[in-house]
């Protein structure tokens, strides 16, 4: 088994390499972006993908991913895994729906509540600690299911039957579908950007450059918030209009 992720902030990261580790131990994860990525997910049988929940909904990249990569999924067991802030209805079945078209064995489903990830709105922010009980119950969460995957072959089937699916839809992706049907251009940088080009570095859409001493944003970006969340001057924005806290796993856990 391997286990292949986008994250932005490094909850999935975690989440898909905690999982990993539990139903065996010594198995690998990458990233979706890395070159080795198709071929890994080429030389395995089964695989977790892990992907954060964005308005309950997968991220453009990993249903581009999937899609511009359809001959390799055929026959593949994959375990979908979605991370999420509050809500996702059925976040892990949106990847698992895409995947079965493409005759992958869909072997189980998981969603696993984690820290906000979105820098720039305020509506979820929570005191550090509280997001660290979060990532402590997750992670017992996490061990349960991992245990009854290796002890007895059980795996979870969350999001993947019809009533997650009209939750999904009716709860919150309907109404925001317009967000989550292709890549955005509306990354924006401000004045205070020194062209330091970390943002640039940690794209996993390699959606920014750096020109005359400041970040360009392209029209590729997929919601990640990785470069805003790490922004050294909070330079950067999506969703809102100002960095009110940069999130992150490492900050929490
Ligand atoms: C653009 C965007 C949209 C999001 N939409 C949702 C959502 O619909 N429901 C939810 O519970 N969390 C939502 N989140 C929160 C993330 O899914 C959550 O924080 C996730 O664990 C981030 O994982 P990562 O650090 O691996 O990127 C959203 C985050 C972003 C950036």
């Amino acid at each position: 088994m391997i286990g292949i992720y986008l994250s932005g902030t490094g909850n999935t990261k975690h989440c898909v390499e905690k999982l990993l580790s539990i139903i065996e131990p010594g198995a690998e994860a990458f990233p979706l972006e890395s070159d080795i990525s198709i071929d890994k997910i080429k030389e395995s049988d089964s695989i977790i993908l892990g992907y954060p929940t964005q308005f309950s909904n997968i991220p453009y990249m990993v249903r581009d991913y999937i899609n511009k990569n359809s001959s390799i999924w055929s026959g593949k067991k994959i375990f979908c895994v979605s991370t999420m802030a509050l809500f996702s209805g059925d976040g892990a079945g949106c990847a698992a729906r895409l995947l079965k078209k493409y005759n992958a064995e869909i072997i189980g489903g998981l969603h696993l509540l984690m820290p906000d990830s979105i820098g720039d709105v305020k509506l979820l922010k929570k005191p550090v600690d509280k997001n660290h009980q979060t990532i402590v119950k997750t992670d017992e969460k996490i061990e349960r299911v991992g245990k009854k995957i290796r002890e007895e072959g059980i795996y979870p089937k969350e999001g993947l039957s019809f009533l997650y699916h009209m939750a999904g839809l009716f709860g919150q992706r309907l109404w925001f579908y317009n967000k989550t049907t292709g890549y955005t251009d509306k990354v924006k940088v401000s004045d205070s950007c020194v062209g330091c080009g970390l943002c640039s570095k940690l794209c996993p859409m390699n959606n920014l450059e750096i020109k005359d001493g400041k970040a360009i944003a392209g029209p590729n970006c997929t919601m990640c918030y990785r470069c805003i969340d790490n922004c050294p001057k909070q330079a950067i924005t999506l969703l809102g209009k100002k960095v009110h806290e940069q999130c992150g796993y490492e900050k929490y856990c």
